[in-house]
């Protein structure tokens, strides 16, 4: 908890263009009142970028982004509001001061500085030997070297060295005053019995840093051809997280959001060879999956990610479920394969710079497109995986948030797999219902049945989402008109509550409080009285008056866009009553003939006899020819 205090104090202090020269270079034109530069979050040639210093804030003309220093901050670094002001108050030498915290927390807090510290002060360690130890040179220099890495390139990413002692690091930090709890916390050194040991030794040494830029962590990774494990990573920390951290993104971030896309690699090296390759957009999750809090990460910067896949099938396989994630959190995923044995380490050396680059290029492939691809080709092969193909493919294509994107993946696919758009829809729908019920299992299970069967189903179970509601707004617009226009004549000297009731006898309201009001309207009829809403208020129960009075004074409240949105006709009524009773009670049925057909449906998909099945096939025939004529009436078109 950052004091209020402190907060003002960094707000007070800001000053837009000396935060803005930070990160660009800003230029005066013409009278003065704006600075420009180009825009440091989207590509550009020339200066849309512009700050107003009296005024604290910036604005681009180019990309619509704006706000104030703190925002700037924010955006560029990809901190959050706290971590910002943390960074300001340090950049101004303002002091933090915490507010309530508990001994616990600032404990905690203070541990976690300790072992940003004790991380640091290993890096330097680290980076120390590897230029200045004979050994270091000898053996973990040549070997970035050999591997292809510049000097530049070993400092931006602060590479190390770790020598071939047991305890190097832990002997230099102890005369250094530091603690050796904290030495184990931070994951430095082993304690096994009474022994105690540095973690690293006789290795290259990748800092893992996080977001910020402060060390977390190190990947280390032998030299020796038979050792193991190959690389030997930090373990969990106060301050290091596996899930919570990608490697390299801190170097990566402000290109990533020029760029606009990450690529995503699977080692340390490939992110090395890649800024060795003038590609700096590039982060790892360092062997293994992607997680959720990943993703978020690399969404600060940006929506587009580019997965490189090794050349190798099984485990291009292995990964494609680890994207339906990126694909759930909405971002858009494009992929790139490299040739059978190489990686993007092996392949940007190969081909140099240039070559590498427009291979990038060249063949970046949409992911939903490529595992569709993917599959085309099984099922050409195989036939009978056909099914199977189609169901990975959806189950992809259902995790993708936007619905345009979805349909048009659907058109897409169908293309590619040669299989009618419907059926690949029918299975869509089967998927998104599948996600919005997914307590429902019971409805939902693996289909074993008739694939047409099974498309019916799913078709009408779309529906079904609204059904009840659309039913409940029918039946209160039959009511409506009852209480409200019963003995007003329709035609011919036909009563309205006459027309109603013969038509709608064997409809069963659902709604209880409809059906209550049209049970008692009947009873009452039966002994001679006709009722309306004048009667209901006066003698119904508390429920009954309360939906009456609503019904009698609908009018005045109903703007005119609910007949759009409701389907209830609106302006006067009374002149066209006919029409909007045949149009409700058509409608009503229309809907209840839809429920009755998903119920029906539900049934066949349970029925194992296939006698029976058949009989509610033929009720499934009569109620969709009854759908059909209703839909007709109203100017609906259904499926068939
Ligand atoms: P080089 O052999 O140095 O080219 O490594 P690489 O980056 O190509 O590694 P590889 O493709 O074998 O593995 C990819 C990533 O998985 C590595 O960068 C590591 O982050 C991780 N990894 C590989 N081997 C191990 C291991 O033995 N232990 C652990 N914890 N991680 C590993
Ligand atoms: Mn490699």
């Amino acid at each position: 908890m950052i004091a209020k205090q402190t907060i003002q104090d960094v707000q007070d202090r800001v000053d837009i263009e000396d935060i803005v020269s930070d990160y660009v270079t800003l230029k005066r034109k013409g009278s003065g009142k704006y600075l420009w530069a180009c825009c440091p979050f989207h590509d550009e040639k020339t200066p849309s970028f512009s700050i107003t210093p009296d005024r604290g804030i910036y604005k681009c003309f180019g990309c619509g982004r704006s706000g104030d220093s703190i925002n700037f901050v924010m955006e560029h670094d990809g901190l959050n509001y706290v971590e910002t002001i943390r960074h300001l108050a340090k950049k101004y030498g303002i002091e933090i001061i915490e507010d309530e915290q508990t001994d616990e927390q600032l404990a905690e807090q203070n541990e976690k500085d300790s072992l940003y510290i004790i991380l640091n002060y290993a890096n330097e360690f680290f980076k120390k030997q590897l230029k200045e130890s004979e050994e270091g040179k000898s053996i973990g220099l040549s070997y970035f070297k050999e591997r292809g890495f510049d000097t530049q390139i070993i400092e931006k990413f602060e590479l190390g060295y770790s020598l071939d002692t047991w305890d190097g690091l832990l002997q230099e930090a102890l005369k250094n005053a530091y603690n050796e709890d904290l030495l184990e916390k931070a994951g430095l050194i082993v304690k096994k019995e009474d022994k105690k040991y540095d973690r690293f030794r006789g290795r290259v040494i990748f800092p893992i840093h996080n977001v910020t830029g402060k060390v977390v962590a190190f990947g280390a990774r032998t030299l020796k051809k038979d050792d193991k494990p190959k690389y030997l990573n930090s373990p969990e920390s106060e301050v290091y997280h596996k899930s919570k951290v990608l490697y390299g993104l801190f170097q990566a971030k402000n290109s990533i959001r020029q760029q606009d896309n990450c690529y995503l690699v699977e080692g340390y090296t490939d992110v090395i060879s890649l800024h060795q390759s003038d590609i700096e957009n590039v982060v790892s999750s360092s062997g293994t999956s992607l997680t959720d809090e990943q993703i978020k990460l690399i969404s600060r910067f940006s929506q587009n990610i580019t997965v490189l896949f090794d050349g190798d099938a099984a485990g291009i396989k292995a990964s494609l479920r680890g994207i339906d994630m990126i694909l759930e959190a909405g971002m858009n995923v494009r992929v790139v394969v490299f040739p059978e044995g190489e990686d993007p380490d092996s392949y940007s050396k190969q081909l140099g710079t240039s070559a590498f680059k427009s291979y990038l290029e060249e063949n970046i492939i949409d992911f939903i497109s490529f595992k569709a691809s993917l599959y085309a080709e099984e099922s050409a092969k195989d036939p009978l995986k056909k099914a199977q193909s189609i169901k990975e493919i959806i189950s992809s294509i259902a995790k993708i948030p936007d619905g345009i994107k979805r349909a048009v993946y659907v058109k897409e696919s169908s293309k590619m797999l040669d299989i009618d758009e419907g059926v690949l829809v029918a299975e869509l729908n089967k998927n998104l219902i599948k996600e919005r019920r997914k307590d429902d299992k019971k409805r939902i299970e693996e289909s074993t049945g008739d694939r047409l069967l099974e498309e019916l189903i799913v078709e009408t179970e779309i529906q079904t989402i609204d059904q009840a509601a659309q039913i409940r707004v029918q039946e209160r617009e039959s009511i409506r008109l009852l209480i409200n226009y019963g003995l007003n004549d329709i035609e011919d000297e036909y009563k309205l509550y006459n027309y109603l009731l013969t038509e709608l006898e064997d409809v069963e309201f659902v709604t209880p409080v409809y059906k209550e009001i049209f049970d008692l309207f009947k009873a009452k009829l039966a002994e001679g009285e006709i009722i309306d809403g004048n009667y209901l208020v006066a003698n119904g129960s508390e429920k009954i008056k309360h939906e009456a009075i609503n019904l009698l004074t609908e009018r005045r409240e109903i703007s005119p866009n609910w007949q759009d949105k409701y389907q209830i006709f609106i302006p006067s009524e009374k002149d066209l009553l006919d029409t909007v009773v045949y149009t409700n009670v058509a409608r009503l049925k229309f809907r209840v003939i839809q429920k009755l057909i998903s119920e029906n449906l539900a049934k066949m998909r349970e029925e194992k006899d296939t006698e029976e099945q058949d009989k509610l096939f033929i009720i499934h025939d009569r109620l969709k020819k009854s759908e059909v004529e209703l839909a007709k009436v109203l100017g609906i078109v259904v499926s068939k």
